[in-house]
């Protein structure tokens, strides 16, 4: 660590004590504190003034931003530099969503395979484009796993309203298959296989079976060519194979890329315009997170709220709230989002961190949420920190009981309830949570979120100097599950780790 940076680092860590043992009602709000501590992009409004922190503690985190650059790194990001060590790649997600300083080789490939991409979208949906049986497409099964399907389902939930219905198939269970494919018709389904590497097992797998699916039920070994699209980053595999292709650079990280042709299906589901206003909403936010000030930046301060809680008051899982219906996935695309892109342990200089990376992430839909997991939220003994996504959008009064619920749990799990007798019916409270409230739930504003938490994980990057980039933890599980698939349908391999091989011998009679 820098010497500047450690003693920023100890001023907070001295400030922290204080905040540990202060009670929530200590935390005396004045009406300036709602005008210092909230912060409004184009109708997307970020009030943080229910975190345990004060003017000094602001101050501090400001500074750490401000000492190690934070926004020129990011400025570099955006420029395409590289900032991926480990894979040799620049960071190029805002460049798909047009950003006047993103590298100009990568956007003009960006501009040809996007317009490539709304026209074919644009004769799926008007039904000039068709399969085998000359006839329009009604559905589209699509085959791809974490970043090539989170984003993805999650956006044709929020914001789906064309005629064309969307199936998603990721993990390669047979129940999930035979769920995905039992209401379809391969005369008017077209499918698509997205895959950054096109070398994941599951979709793999998917892909075989669902081509197995297509011969059997059409008794035609070519029919799903003319129904096929992969989309990939792989160009020498795809060169072999049939159907049309769309290429991702490879400088678009898989949970970054539904902005890129892996948004192929949102695209067809929400309709050109809005995905172009999803697009908007995006770019929006890259601009202003690229060039505003970090004391009123949204993706510096929720990097450093995040921070704070983090390494300062050590909470150790972050809940994400979504009461917006439109957002019910949110909690699961920011899991990956967040915890493949922040859960390290070793700098990018290959020393083993000193401090906490990200905590858990987790959350849900609510309502529904308080009829399940809030009374851990209220009287549980760990703690945590949360967002809180609402939106003051109502067009009935549901919507509004919604709002009022959203505000209820987030004033309760920071000032908790303390004035009963009874000690089973008192709330600690003390929880820190921001308020992300939308003015209007709608591509642009969904875009702005989806960006904004984007940043937030570069900007944590950054702070923590680790890489946000790449996942290698991810391997070591893929190439065991390699080794164990084969220990498992041949009987006669080994595997070197005695422990191991015997509990498979012990699982091998149970699987006939
Ligand atoms: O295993 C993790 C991961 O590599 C993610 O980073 C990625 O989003 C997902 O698998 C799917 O990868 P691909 O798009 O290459 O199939």
């Amino acid at each position: 660590m820098a010497p500047d940076v450690a003693r920023i680092w100890r001023r907070l860590e001295e400030l922290a004590s204080d905040h540990r043992s202060q009670t929530p009602d200590s935390y005396v709000l004045q009406p300036d504190v709602l005008r210092d501590r909230t912060l409004s992009v184009d109708g997307l409004m970020l009030d943080w003034s229910l975190q345990r922190l004060d003017h000094d503690v602001i101050e501090s985190l400001i500074e750490l931003s401000d000492a190690i650059d934070l926004q020129k790194r990011l400025q570099r990001q955006f420029a395409g530099e590289i900032v991926n060590p480990t894979e040799q790649r620049a960071a190029l997600h805002t460049a798909i969503r047009d950003t006047p300083t993103s590298r100009r080789t990568v956007n003009d490939q960006l501009r040809i395979s996007r317009a490539e991409l709304r026209l074919f979208a644009a004769n799926v949906l008007s039904g000039r484009t068709t399969g085998y049986s000359g006839g329009a497409f009604t559905d589209v099964l699509h085959l791809g796993i974490g970043g090539s399907h989170l984003g993805q389902e999650l956006l044709c939930d929020a914001l789906g309203n064309t005629r064309l219905n969307i199936h998603f198939l990721s993990n390669s269970q047979s129940k999930h298959i035979q769920n995905a494919l039992v209401a379809l018709n391969p005369a008017k389904t077209l499918v698509i296989v997205a895959s950054k590497s096109f070398t994941t097992p599951e979709t793999q797998q998917n892909f075989q079976h669902v081509s197995n699916w297509f011969a059997e039920r059409t008794g035609r070994l070519d029919a799903l060519s003319s129904n096929l699209v992969l989309i990939s980053s792989n160009e020498s595999v795809l060169a072999g194979l049939p159907g049309k292709h769309f290429i991702v650079p490879e400088e678009v990280g898989g949970r970054y890329s539904v902005w890129s042709a892996m948004g192929l299906p949102v695209l067809l589901r929400i309709g050109p315009e809005q995905f172009e206003q999803l697009l908007e909403g995006a770019n929006l936010m890259d601009q202003h997170v690229v060039a505003a000030p970090s004391s009123v930046n949204a993706a510096i301060m929720l990097a450093l709220l995040a921070l704070w809680n983090t390494n300062f008051l050590a909470t150790t899982s972050h809940t994400v709230l979504s009461y917006v219906a439109a957002l019910r996935w949110l909690p699961g695309y920011l899991q990956q989002l967040e915890m493949e892109s922040l859960g390290k342990s070793v700098t990018v200089d290959g020393e083993a961190v000193s401090h906490h990376t990200t905590s858990v992430i987790w959350g849900g839909e609510e309502t529904d949420g308080q009829h399940a997991w809030h009374q851990w939220l209220h009287q549980g003994t760990h703690s945590y920190s949360a967002d809180f996504i609402a939106s003051a959008e109502h067009k009935t009064l549901a919507d509004v009981w919604t709002l009022a619920n959203s505000l209820a749990q987030h004033h309760v799990t920071f000032f908790g309830h303390q004035d009963s007798a009874d000690p089973e019916k008192n709330i600690r409270g003390g929880h820190g949570s921001t308020l992300i409230l939308l003015d209007r739930v709608n591509a642009k504003a969904i875009g702005m979120l989806l960006a904004l938490y984007e940043h937030k994980v570069a900007c944590l990057g950054y702070l923590w100097n680790i890489n946000p980039f790449d996942q290698w933890g991810v391997e070591r599980g893929k190439v065991m599950a390699d080794e164990i698939n084969k220990a498992l349908v041949e009987p006669n391999h080994t595997l070197s780790n005695t422990l191991l091989n015997e509990r498979v011998r012990k699982i091998l009679p149970r699987q006939k």
